[in-house]
């Protein structure tokens, strides 16, 4: 990809024209340093030739050289004959890698597949800037905020109306990330109000939750956490790929009567499937007769990677439900920003039981989200080609070096669902280790455990990684297929 060019007035005109404090190189290089890590600099840009800049600035070309040269070191630029010096954020040692997630510690030169989320959207840095702007008006105020920034909340509330679910902005709670809102919602919809139990049409007083599976493994965790009792409905699985069954879903209900939902009809993680119109109403209807409140996950519903009008919203069929959406999918998980939109007549008792959890969401970094969501089309529709790049890559890196692998190309979200030859993705998760990858094995994402015939393989990682995925994968498996055993038997520690 060519990077844009940024003119040598132009950069005099972000860094300044000094005086420059001697050695001159080492402040040069510093104020491009601070414009960088500030935002001003974006990353990507391509900076002038040394030359170009020494005439422009009034240094010599050695001092702009050495300039340079120090930038390189520090990995704030990263030049290439031919295309240029291009401007770059250098990596942290260790950065990448969380100690709650890997406690061994971690290898960067690992392919990490065990997250299904990007790295962040290019212009986080520039939002966060022109966020920090607005943040004096709000420190005059006590910055709590439990149900969000009206600001945002408004943002939020408008894009649910324009998708067919009109909303107003006191049903919308900011939280910390979809996963946030659905343990709020959980806690929420679990803590049993013995009058309303009583009352013949009221809530069930009961802890049991429906869920999918697969599914996301977070989510059965914070359901778990929440004290609920999962009925777990498997998703059927056919040529088309994993759908659901309604009328299965329906006996299921009627036998084990959850008082909950919690379902991710859109580009469900892990299998991509998107539960098609004909079915959202029947869903709706099913959901009304046996009085269970979901909740629907929509962290990947701007994913959508094929041509074509996205089903009508479940919030908009049916109004006795709570929708968690995130920015993490689009912008960056780093953000820790996701809200929910909770039916009326819910809102202050959802809003009490979040202050049993948290006192709300930070204020900057709504800011943050504010400034994105300005130009959030065009974002989610480079996010999508992107993807859609990625997703065929990865496709074909499986096809070409796992013929025998079974796999449904999704048509939306950030992972394949992949189906083994034998149940061995719990070996296969531990071989990969030797070959340089991390993956996630299937019974991971089970409720009730099984499906080590699966394994999710996210397309979030680069081009460059993502070529050597095929060759990593096939050895891995090669040693997964000659292991004994079962692999893991306690859940792996993910994020996404
Ligand atoms: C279905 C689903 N819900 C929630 C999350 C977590 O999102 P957030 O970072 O907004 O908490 C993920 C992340 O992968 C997800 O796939």
């Amino acid at each position: 990809m060519s990077s844009p060019i940024l003119g040598a007035k132009r950069l005099v005109g972000i860094i300044g024209d000094g005086p420059w404090k001697a050695p001159a190189f080492e402040s040069l290089a510093a104020a491009v340093a601070a414009a960088i890590t500030d935002g001003r600099l974006p990353v990507g840009a391509r900076l002038p030739s040394e030359r170009e800049l020494a005439a422009a600035i009034g240094l010599s070309r050695t001092t702009t050289g050495r300039a340079y040269a120090q930038l390189r070191e520090q990995e704030f630029i990263l030049t290439r004959r031919g295309s240029g010096s291009v401007v770059q954020l250098p990596s942290v040692p260790g950065g990448r890698i969380d100690h709650l997630l890997s406690p061994a510690g971690g290898d960067e030169t690992e392919i990490d597949l065990t997250c299904t989320a990007p790295v962040a959207a290019p212009d986080i840095l520039g939002a966060y800037d022109r966020a920090l702007s607005h943040l004096g008006a709000y420190l005059p105020g006590t910055g709590y905020y439990p149900s969000g920034l009206p600001v945002l909340r408004e943002i939020i509330a408008d894009r649910y109306s324009q998708r067919g679910a009109p909303t107003d902005p006191d049903q919308i709670l900011i939280t910390s990330g979809a996963l946030g809102g659905a343990a709020i919602a959980v806690r929420a919809l679990l803590d049993v109000d013995p009058s309303e139990a009583e009352h013949p049409g009221g809530a069930r007083p009961t802890s049991r939750v429906f869920i999918e599976s697969p599914t996301y493994p977070n989510a059965i965790a914070t359901l778990e956490g929440a004290g609920a009792t999962l009925v777990t409905y498997p998703l059927e699985y056919g040529l088309q790929g994993h759908h659901w069954d309604i009328e299965a879903m329906e006996q299921l209900m009627g036998q084990m009567r959850p008082r909950s939902a919690y379902l991710i009809p859109d580009f469900h993680n892990p299998t991509g499937a998107l539960l098609p119109e004909t079915q959202r109403r029947d869903l709706a209807e099913v959901l009304l007769r046996h009085r269970v409140v979901p909740v629907f996950d929509e962290s990947l519903v701007e994913l959508g990677l094929e041509e074509g009008r996205m089903p009508t919203p479940m919030s908009a069929l049916i109004s006795d439900s709570v929708t968690v959406g995130s920015v993490s999918k689009v912008y960056w998980g780093g953000l820790r920003i996701g809200w929910m939109r909770i039916p009326r007549h819910r809102v202050d008792h959802f809003a009490s039981s979040r202050l049993g959890l948290d006192l709300g969401a930070p204020v900057l970094e709504q800011l943050v989200t504010v400034e994105l969501m300005d130009n959030h089309d065009a974002v989610v529709a480079d996010c999508r080609s992107r993807l859609r790049a990625a997703r065929d890559l990865l496709a074909a890196q499986v096809r070409s070096w796992l013929p025998e692998w079974k796999l449904i190309v999704p048509s939306g979200g950030m992972a394949l669902w992949a189906e083994l030859p034998e149940a061995r993705s719990g070996v296969l998760s531990i071989a990969a280790r030797n070959h340089g990858l991390r993956l996630v094995a299937g019974p991971n994402f089970a409720p009730a455990g099984g499906l080590d015939r699966w394994i999710r393989l996210p397309y979030t990682v680069t081009e460059t990684e993502m070529e050597q995925v095929g060759p990593r994968l096939a050895a891995a498996w090669e040693e997964a297929k000659a292991m004994s055993g079962r692999g893991p038997t306690s859940r792996a520690r993910i994020v996404a």
